[in-house]
């Protein structure tokens, strides 16, 4: 489920209308986790109270920054929030930002224009349709993509408080929750929900042209879940064991990325040395070296092995799986960069089955997904689609478009657990 902060400064019938949406399934692929409020006496405050979710007061723009580090929203939502917010914090926020207007822009908005004066400016003008408009908010006020509008007649007779009524119940309350479902679905990558995905891969192009990967790791067993990821020497990847020493490793330690000559190698297990290996001596290459290998041998389930390269030009994606309907199940795929927002996910399992019985393999080919231009919006929602019970792991890298240099960001839930530990111990505690 995708994580969604709302941003409120009053009373916050909007934030109403988003949780009655939460519960008549209106809003149903994110959930709202977190209420921040400017003004300590705003009435939104009490209503999220009321609702079970977390809420706050926070002044500055560091103090939001800071609470949304806690939670790791992709999705901020500003429900008569009336403050402008810096283009500062929202290159630092990790979270596409969107806004609810109450008026049609590029008419009654920008600077000075929020609340009942959009209202006076519109019957003063003497529109005959006003309504509202839920858009991206970027750096310009009122000023970023439109995702969505709806229309409201003005009437003769209205006041500024009877058209601010009519919108906020015909238009806002109804569009806001609708766009907010959409683009949570639109950010969604799992399209059909899965607990258990196992290991997985994601490769494609950001909106702004950047290569970029991500790798993850669920696991249901105490071994697969004593593991975390760790950056390692040459743009590489590792996996550490945080549990038991004492364990079979052979299929839960190896490198998920190891980098040669501007090729990136992605997999879920020892196939990633195969692939550098060949490349490096000069003797063998992606598929080659994956056309040696099998699935894994861990009898029932038989996990596929899943791999992936990036080279400058193009990328590649394999899975090895024990399905003889799949042309001997080694299947290989490739793609571009050229659709920008565009990617492809895979990974090893297709749905989640009993605890003891076999666990299907991932069926067809990589899904397209689309991936967000904001790496720390693309991170924290995937890890938030990754059950709390199951998801161990997540890294992502997105590289430049010259593929020079690289952003990453790197997830391990053991890390959180002991937050969550420390958070819960008392103050004196933290401080010895
Ligand atoms: C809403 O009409 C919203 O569109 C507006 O503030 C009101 C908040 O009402 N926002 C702006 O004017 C932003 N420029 P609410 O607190 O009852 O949701």
């Amino acid at each position: 489920m995708l994580k969604i902060a709302v941003l409120v400064s009053g009373n916050g019938t909007n934030l109403e209308a988003l949780f009655d949406a939460q519960k008549r399934y209106i809003l149903r692929t994110g959930h709202i986790v977190q209420v921040i409020s400017n003004n300590p006496k705003a009435y939104a405050l009490k209503r999220a109270k009321k609702a079970g979710v977390r809420a706050d007061v926070a002044k500055t723009e560091e103090e939001i920054l800071n609470l949304l580090r806690e939670t790791k929203p992709g999705i901020i939502v500003l429900a008569g929030y009336l403050k402008i917010l810096s283009a500062d914090f929202l290159k630092r926020c990790d979270a596409v930002v969107i806004n609810i207007h109450p008026s049609l822009i590029p008419s009654f908005c920008g600077l000075g224009m929020y609340g009942l004066k959009v209202h006076e400016a519109a019957l003063n003008y003497g529109v005959k349709l006003t309504g509202a408009t839920v858009h991206v908010v970027n750096e310009i006020p009122d000023g970023g993509k439109i995702l969505a509008q709806m229309p409201v007649k003005v009437e003769d007779d209205d006041t500024p408080e009877i058209l601010q009524q009519r919108v906020l119940e015909e238009a806002e309350h109804v569009l806001l929750p609708r766009t907010l479902e959409k683009l949570c679905q639109a950010k969604s990558l799992f399209k059909i929900k899965i607990k258990y995905p196992g290991r997985g891969i994601v490769i494609g192009t950001s909106p702004s042209g950047c290569p970029m990967f991500a790798y993850f790791i669920t696991g249901r067993s105490e071994t697969s879940k004593a593991r975390k990821m760790i950056r390692a020497e040459n743009d590489g990847v590792d996996i550490k064991i945080t549990g038991d020493e004492n364990v079979d490793t052979s299929l839960i330690l190896y490198s998920p990325v190891k980098v040669i000559n501007k090729r990136i190698i992605i997999s879920n297990g020892d196939q990633t040395d195969d692939i550098y290996n060949g490349y490096k001596n000069n003797d063998s290459d992606f598929i080659r070296a994956l056309l040696k290998r099998d699935y894994e041998p861990d009898a029932p389930h038989y996990t596929p092995r899943i791999s992936a390269m990036l080279s400058p030009e193009f990328y590649l994606m394999s899975i090895l799986r024990r399905d003889l309907l799949h042309n001997e199940g080694k299947n290989f795929y490739q793609g571009s960069y050229k659709k920008k927002g565009y990617g492809f996910i895979f990974h090893t399992y297709q749905k989640d089955v009993g605890v003891t019985r076999r666990l299907p393999s991932f069926e067809g080919a990589p899904k397209p997904v689309e991936i967000s231009d904001n790496i720390g919006e693309f991170a924290n929602n995937l890890w938030n689609e990754l059950s709390d019970e199951y998801k161990v792991s997540l890294y992502v890298r997105y590289y430049s478009p010259d593929f020079k240099t690289y952003e990453d960001r790197l997830f391990n839930r053991c890390d959180e657990i002991q937050n969550e530990i420390q958070d819960e111990q008392p103050k004196e505690d933290k401080q010895a």
